[in-house]
């Protein structure tokens, strides 16, 4: 070992080390010089440890009164006990410092764009900056934790799926497209110029074909390449759990992955969350919640007035009713009457806003107050009336009634937005991250009293629990979606979902489509879509005809999916799984609603690597060679 290289990590010595000459190697998270003291806090990803250079060290005290921040140091010294009243409670190390005796400067640096921070209430640079300086950015303690709570995750994956009899199988990067909803990322070939690979936006194909090849048990932490639209949860380039099995039905894949989500949220975040999972049809969660993601840690369910509307005099409401499948539905925000102003409401207020941006042309109202109804639309109700909507809203005073008259998926779309904002708006529940940081304050606020009193209190770590957290599944999705602009249906999920056997007879006549449900389901966890599956299609003629449903002709489906037809004629077995998000999980356990969060290297909202700087151009030679022109 040589003599620089360390003897322990900075996040290791005790009080039983006391009296032991060590060597630590980290960097320099800060100094502070206190007269005839140097006080040096040496950081690593194991912890934190203080170094003190004494006056009487001769050149050693100048030496290292000239540290700088993020230097990276060797220091070896003296451990010894902090002074009563030094001691820190919120480190591992903190009865302890290192008295230095000597310092070996390891590499230099001039000051940085930004100070690495270790703890959580230290005020962030702007992210753009962060991403720029990913490298610095990942040296802080609370992104360390993140990345150990995925490695985790995957740890707890893998032992899991092991135990269950999974095989973990790569599948290529380089292949062709399959449909999952995004646009593909292309690579040209330079072998076969004008010819490109697609990467994967899942390995869907190559799992299913591996059923047909007898691995009756698949998994893969794969990642995934979409080019679609980034949101807070969307990353271009993410990773999934995939899962794949045969000889299954919906019910098997359901209890193996109520079973690993228990599993990871206990090793991960020491949290007991019940099985089996609530379960939604997409039907009724659309109706009740106008989303098929819906979050259930509160109410606010979605109410179908349409009767009560068309027997009044409300006229834009009636006019609404009279195209075919269009509704009135309402929300009672209970006890909001008094949270939005009348002027909130008006037209171009907070909540018509929300309404309009999905398309809703605005937001009826009324209020309760005095145990009447007062509002917008009031008067065109007569008593009869409004004592219904009383009764099937379950108003009282204080509630504030919103309503949507519009084509159904308008409707949905609508109040579905409005639940979401009204929920976070009047703080229907609680993020357990922000019980946390109001549970980790308190916690200081002891600490600092103990300090004062010269006591020591140890921190409480906070701890979540169950009700933090809302599974369910939802189940029973159409098979096919009508798509407005192209005219035709597109699938749901994926093109390889089986139908539900009751419903394969509608399958054969174009104006019964619409009643074809899926064997797919998708888990939902606070609102986030954090999975979905099927079970497949495995004969080779039901996929045949579905391609055909989705505008492929028998020509195109083949030079396509010639591969996938071929191989389910050649004994493919019954066979379905499932991908979970494992981006959005860890962005869950981690108590974050921004995917960058726990991605070492993310992508940015426009979906660049502000560190690297790529996408970026490249040589004319090389778009020769691959005979690919610009422009
Ligand atoms: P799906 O497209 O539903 O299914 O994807 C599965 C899960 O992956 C996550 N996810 C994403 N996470 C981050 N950024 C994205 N851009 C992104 N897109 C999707 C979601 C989603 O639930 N092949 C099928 C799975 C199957 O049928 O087995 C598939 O990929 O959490």
């Amino acid at each position: 070992m040589a003599e620089w290289q360390r003897t322990h990590t900075c996040g290791q010595l005790r009080t039983e080390h006391v009296g032991q000459t060590v060597t630590l190697n980290g960097w320099v998270l800060i100094t502070r010089t206190y007269g005839n003291q140097v006080f040096v806090d040496l950081r690593d990803r194991y912890g934190l440890t203080q170094v003190v250079f004494e006056a009487d060290a001769g050149d050693l005290f100048q030496q290292g009164k000239e540290l700088g921040r993020e230097w990276v140091v060797s220091i070896t010294g003296l451990v010894r006990n902090r002074l009563p009243g030094a001691e820190r409670t919120d480190i591992a190390t903190g009865t302890v410092e290192v008295e230095a005796k000597v310092l070996r400067v390891l590499n230099a640096c001039p000051p940085l764009p930004f100070s690495v921070t270790e703890f959580p209430d230290e005020e962030l640079p702007n992210e753009d900056l962060r991403l720029q300086y990913r490298y610095l950015d990942l040296r802080r303690r609370s992104i360390q934790r993140v990345l150990t709570q995925r490695h985790k995750v995957c740890k707890t994956i893998r032992d899991y799926m092991d135990a269950k009899g999974f095989l973990e199988v790569e599948t290529p990067l380089l292949g062709k497209s399959t449909p999952e909803g995004a646009r593909d990322y292309l690579v040209p070939s330079r072998v076969f110029n004008g010819e490109f690979f697609a990467l994967p936006q899942s390995p869907q194909l190559y799992k299913q074909l591996l059923m047909i090849s007898g691995y009756d048990r698949y998994f893969q932490i794969a990642r995934c390449l979409r080019d679609e639209d980034l949101r807070a949860d969307r990353q271009p380039e993410f990773t999934q759990l995939d899962v794949e099995m045969s000889f299954v039905e919906r019910e098997d894949v359901l209890a193996i992955m109520e079973e690993l989500a228990a599993d990871i949220f206990d090793k991960c975040l020491g949290v007991k969350i019940p099985t089996p999972f609530p379960r939604l049809s997409y039907a009724e969660a659309m109706a009740k919640y106008g989303s098929d993601k819906p979050d259930l840690r509160y109410g606010l369910e979605i109410v179908d007035v349409s009767d009560v509307a068309a027997a009044s005099e409300a006229q834009f409401m009636k006019a609404a009713l009279e195209t075919p499948g269009a509704v009135v539905r309402a929300i009672n925000a209970k006890g909001a009457a008094a949270t939005f102003s009348n002027t909130q409401l008006k037209p171009g207020g907070e909540l018509p806003k929300v309404a309009e941006t999905y398309k809703a042309k605005g937001l009826a109202w009324m209020k309760a107050e005095g145990g009447k109804l007062t509002g917008s639309i009031e008067k065109f109700f007569s008593d009869e009336l409004k004592a219904k909507l009383k009764e099937r809203l379950g108003v009282a005073d204080g509630d504030l009634l919103l309503f949507v008259a519009d084509k159904e998926a308008v409707v949905c779309d609508a109040l579905g937005a409005l639940r979401i904002h009204l929920a976070a708006k009047m703080k229907l529940y609680q993020n357990w991250w922000e019980e946390k940081a109001a549970h980790d304050e308190a916690e200081k606020k002891k600490v600092d009293a103990a300090k004062k009193r010269k006591e020591l209190y140890t921190p409480v770590p906070f701890q979540p629990r169950a009700e933090h957290f809302n599974f369910l599944w939802v189940l029973d999705f159409p098979m096919f979606g009508w798509d407005e602009e192209e005219k035709r249906f597109a699938a749901m999920h994926h093109p390889f979902t089986a139908p539900m056997d009751e419903d394969l007879p509608h399958l054969a006549k174009d104006e019964d489509l619409g009643k074809v449900r899926a064997k797919a389901y998708d888990m939902v966890l606070n609102g986030y879509e954090v999975g979905g599956g099927s079970i497949r299609i495995h004969r080779q003629d039901v996929q045949s005809r579905v391609f055909q449903i989705l505008g492929m002709e028998a020509a195109d489906a083949q030079a396509r999916f010639g591969f996938l037809l071929d191989a389910l004629k050649s004994g493919a077995p019954p066979h379905g799984g499932i991908a979970l998000g494992l981006d959005r999980w860890c962005m869950i356990l981690a108590g974050t609603t921004n995917i960058r969060d726990v991605i070492a290297f993310p992508k940015n909202q426009r979906a660049r690597d502000l560190m690297t700087g790529a996408p970026a151009a490249v040589d004319a030679r090389q778009l020769k060679e691959l005979g690919v022109k610009i422009g």
